[in-house]
């Protein structure tokens, strides 16, 4: 029994495919490189550069590999790109997501990973958010994922399969042995961006909004170590194999951080007293948006490892350092 990966070069999927093969799990990766990295595949793991919407190439994965599970990482990412590029996000995430699925019922694949978003939430009314909230998405990026959450349940419904869809909070951190981590280039996610500042890669970093109606003022959110993350993944794989029913889950720690506190955090870590600079609201942003966890620590039984800010955060840190001196 084989697992395949798709987008398994990028951030995320390289984790996951660090797990599986600690887990001796065998994998194939399919990436076609358009925001991941060749190199963060381990030489051992099958690579196949390819799109996930090229039905006779997946096709061919399944069948010459027994493939029995998908994990679908393969997308866009980035939101306010979304707004920007709508059909870019429903062709990417949507339509692509459709292809594949569509591959792996024909090939008779009977378990399903989708990498959701807590994005499907826009801007919770009640926060900690649980899954069966209102789902106001309030970009292209968040309705590209819940459509594709739509398709499974739909298909679920029809066809020998079931699925998982996991809805991620702020995923942040790097591989704890520092094999992976986030490369993307023009990053605007807060903590890589805080690293940036503290190794001097940029003159000073923004806080966007201090008043805001939360403890310090600053936007809360919570943020969940990538290894975490993965190991979640595994956790909805053995519940799938084990019978489970298709299911949605919240993929966070249940609390959150403010923006000063992950400043805080990384200048403590760092050693770096880094230039901040206050600035106004992003547009778009919540005040909060935390995750209600019950679900996935009762039905999956993952337990996090890395539930700690300065873990976190050192591990996003030893990873930056490491890309900038290559
Ligand atoms: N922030 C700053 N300065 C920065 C970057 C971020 O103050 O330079 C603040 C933001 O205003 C926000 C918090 O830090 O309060 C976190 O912002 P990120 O950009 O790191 O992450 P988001 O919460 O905006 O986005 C995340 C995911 C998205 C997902 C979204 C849904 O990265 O993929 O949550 O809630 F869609």
């Amino acid at each position: 029994m084989t697992i395949l990966v798709t987008g398994g070069a990028g951030y995320i999927g390289s984790h996951m495919v660090l797990k599986l093969l600690e887990v001796s799990q065998a994998v194939v990766v399919l990436d076609n490189l358009t925001t991941g990295f060749r190199a963060q595949v381990p030489a051992e793991v099958p690579f196949i550069e390819g799109n996930v919407n090229d039905a006779a190439l997946v096709a061919k994965i399944i069948s010459e590999h027994n493939i029995e599970a998908v994990i679908h990482f393969a997308g866009s990412i980035i939101v306010p790109e979304s707004v920007e590029n709508p059909l870019k996000y429903y062709a990417n995430n949507t339509a692509n997501s459709r292809a594949l699925i569509e591959a792996c019922v024909a090939g008779g694949v009977k378990h399903f990973i989708f990498s959701s978003t807590a994005a499907v939430y826009g801007d919770p009314a009640v926060v900690p958010v649980c899954e069966d909230s209102d789902l106001k998405p309030l970009s292209p990026y968040g309705t590209s994922k819940l459509m594709t959450e739509m398709m499974l349940h739909d298909v679920a419904a029809a066809h020998d399969f079931n699925f998982v869809a996991l809805r991620y909070f702020n995923v942040a951190g790097a591989d704890p042995q520092g094999r992976t981590g986030q490369s993307t280039a023009n990053a605007t996610h807060l903590i890589k961006v805080a690293c940036q500042a503290a190794l001097g890669l940029r003159p000073s970093m923004s806080i966007f909004g201090d008043d805001y109606d939360t403890p310090d003022g600053t936007g809360l959110r919570d943020y969940i170590h990538v290894s975490d993350l993965a190991d979640a993944h595994y956790c909805a794989i053995k519940y799938l194999q084990g019978g489970g029913d298709s299911q949605i889950f919240n993929c966070g720690y249940g609390h959150g951080y403010s923006v000063h506190e992950v400043v805080a955090s990384v200048k403590r870590v760092s050693g770096v007293d880094f230039k901040v600079v206050m600035e106004p609201r992003r547009a778009g942003d919540s005040p909060k948006v935390i995750a209600e966890n019950s679900r996935i620590l009762d039905v999956l039984k993952w337990q996090a490892s890395y539930d700690d800010l300065d873990v976190i955060v050192a591990h996003a840190l030893a990873w930056e350092k490491k890309i900038h001196q290559e």
